[in-house]
């Protein structure tokens, strides 16, 4: 029996779905995709195969010879969606679908003009990681499952379709006022990293493999903001070897995109709060980028070993830093995701079991448990393995890996076997097991030092004792320096305190999204109202669930805000992926 994947349907011991062809007519006045979808097996199948949806409207089901075959939609589980299970005919190797998504498709973010930078047309973007490609067609929604794909576009004219994938062409479609747009995606990747966009888009070239695609109204701003990134390939190559996916293409989305990046392979997607005037949050790109290896390349099995592609990937983002602009600035980040552990560590408390690296997710919401673990104790353990082994032996490995384990899906096991063969008694030396098996952060996790680290911790630690900083002190600071000094700070300050760093430093005008939001955080906490205008610019302008739940967090924090943040949510949580308004809306009820 192959593996189980506890969030999907699919046994891929019944057929392996080898070429997908997806016909999409977008139609926004429905805001519902009319699919077709046609399926090739790898080998011709019998009987039983096993499809995960969610939210969809199956139509007729075929073979390739047209004849129909017998389905049956199971009832809808909250996590896992409807199994479509249908009966081939001996021998199927051709299997077409026709089908509809429905208002409850949970990766269709279907945008009113309003929710646009230019306000002019409507738009619509897919997030499928982790168990969301279901909602947008019918597939083995599992990334132990690798198919190429093709598809054809349709939507209105004067709105343009971008894909994950190769655009091969684009002409009239076949209703009038319409237009098809086609793509090609050659290599074999897993079904959460099939992506769409559809929308007012322009694109501008950076470098022979690079283009930036944004709204009319940003693609100035992003292009500035995103110039070097043909650098961070080359510095990503020389570590991790050739680009394999061809093109690095970047989306700045509008702002309702929860995340702040997703790997979509030639396409990654960016929250447009990357924007920030003076290219400081290009990690978030180093980032995405670093999964075209870790995570695209290599990928985990399930999303119970989440933390083979972000703990690796968050290790290989700081590395690009690190080649880019030096081990000192690798450091800071490293000291940023350490508090963001922490912080996770308090969420769940040490001992749960969502502070392992492998994660037990029967019958759990992968949404629901999604955590800063997996990115920075994963670090930890590679940054901790790569110490061990010195950074040559390791990076050696580290390639073979690749090598090894390209275009497949992996678990733990896997990898600890890998490991134990090409670099022998390292993960013994490091206890590696009882780092991904248990709960909590072993005695051993690295640590790091630079000297800024250890001038702003001490100017952060002596706030109580009245230490404050002064125009000189921060002259030199980097936007991570700021963001760490504003984290150390305590949990909340007095307001004179406050009023004294925001006429200061400017914090509530700061265009960088991170120190912005650190901020805001901390005013808010502290009871300082003049930072409220800011909270309620972002909570109506900011769709990012990194900054949402803090903030709404804070607001609730303290009983005269409560009802602003339940009076903000009110009024956006139309507005808000569906994601971020689920997150938003457990706070709420918790007080
Ligand atoms: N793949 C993730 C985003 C994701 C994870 C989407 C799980 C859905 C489910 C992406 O690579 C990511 O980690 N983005 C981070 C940025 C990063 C610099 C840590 C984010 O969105 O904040
Ligand atoms: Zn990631």
């Amino acid at each position: 029996m192959a593996r189980r994947d506890p969030h999907s349907y699919a046994d891929l011991d019944q057929g392996v779905i080898d070429n997908t062809h997806l016909d999409l007519f977008v139609n926004f006045a429905e805001r519902s995709v009319h699919g077709g979808v046609r399926f090739q097996l790898r080998e011709p199948a019998s009987g039983i195969l096993d499809l995960d949806t969610r939210a969809l409207r199956i139509g007729v089901c075929r073979d390739g010879a047209g004849r129909e075959v017998d389905h049956e939609l199971g009832e809808s589980d909250r996590v896992l969606g409807s199994r479509l299970r249908l009966n081939l005919p001996r021998g199927t190797e051709v299997i077409e679908i026709d089908y509809q998504t429905t208002a409850d498709s949970t990766a269709l973010d279907w945008l009113a003009p309003e929710q646009t930078a230019g306000r002019a047309a409507p738009y619509l973007y897919s997030q499928c990681q982790p168990h969301h490609a279901r909602s947008v067609f019918p597939c083995q929604d599992t990334p132990a499952a690798r198919f190429r794909y093709s598809a054809a576009v349709t939507v209105p004219d004067g709105l343009t379709a971008v894909m994950a994938a190769a655009p091969t062409a684009s002409f009239d479609g076949r209703v009038e006022g319409t237009r098809t747009f086609t793509f090609e995606m050659p290599q074999p990747v897993p079904s959460y990293l099939t992506a769409l966009a559809v929308g007012r888009i322009a694109a501008r070239d950076l470098s022979p493999r690079v283009r930036i695609y944004a709204e009319p109204e940003v693609l100035d701003q992003a292009a500035w903001e995103f110039a070097e990134v043909e650098r961070m390939v080359e510095a990503a190559e020389e570590i991790f070897g050739p680009y394999q996916w061809e093109r690095f293409d970047m989306l700045v989305m509008p702002f309702s995109f929860p995340f702040g990046g997703m790997e979509n392979p030639r396409l990654t997607f960016l929250t447009p709060t990357l924007l920030a005037g003076d290219r400081s949050l290009v990690n978030v790109v180093a980032h995405e980028l670093a999964h075209a290896w870790t995570g695209n390349l290599v990928t985990n099995a399930s999303m119970e070993d989440f933390w083979i592609n972000e703990g690796f990937t968050v290790w290989a983002e700081r590395r690009i830093l690190e080649a880019l602009e030096g081990q000192e600035y690798a450091a800071l980040h490293a000291a940023i995701g350490r508090i963001s552990l922490d912080e996770a560590f308090e969420r769940f408390g040490a001992d749960s079991p969502y502070t392992r690296l492998n994660t037990p997710l029967e019958g759990v919401d992968p949404d629901e448990v999604y955590s800063e673990v997996p990115y920075e104790k994963g670090f930890l353990l590679v940054t901790l393995m790569e110490r061990e082994a010195g950074r040559e032996r390791w990076d050696a490995a580290l390639r073979g890996y690749m090598d090894r384990f390209r275009f497949t899906s992996i678990t733990s096991e896997e990898l600890l076997e890998f490991l134990d063969q090409e670099l022998p008694g390292l993960t013994e030396a490091v206890s590696a097991r009882e780092w991904i098996y248990e709960p909590g952060l072993p005695a051993n996790a690295p640590t790091f030092t630079a000297p800024h680290l250890e001038s702003v911790r001490r100017l952060a630690d002596g706030w109580t004792e009245g230490e404050r900083p002064g125009r000189d002190d921060v002259a030199a600071w980097s936007p991570e320096e700021w963001q760490l000094y504003l984290k150390w700070l305590p949990q909340t300050i007095d307001l004179a305190g406050c009023r004294y760093l925001d006429e200061t430093f400017g914090l509530s005008a700061s265009g960088n999204s991170e120190i912005l939001v650190s901020w805001l955080l901390l005013a808010v906490r502290s009871g300082y109202d003049p930072a409220l205008e800011g909270t309620r610019r972002v909570l109506t302008t900011v769709g990012r669930q990194k900054f949402l739940r803090p903030l709404y967090q804070a607001l609730l924090s303290r009983e005269q805000y409560r009802p602003l943040a339940r009076e903000l949510f009110a009024s956006m949580r139309g507005r808000y992926h569906t994601l971020s308004r689920v997150a938003v809306e457990d706070l709420l009820k918790e007080c």
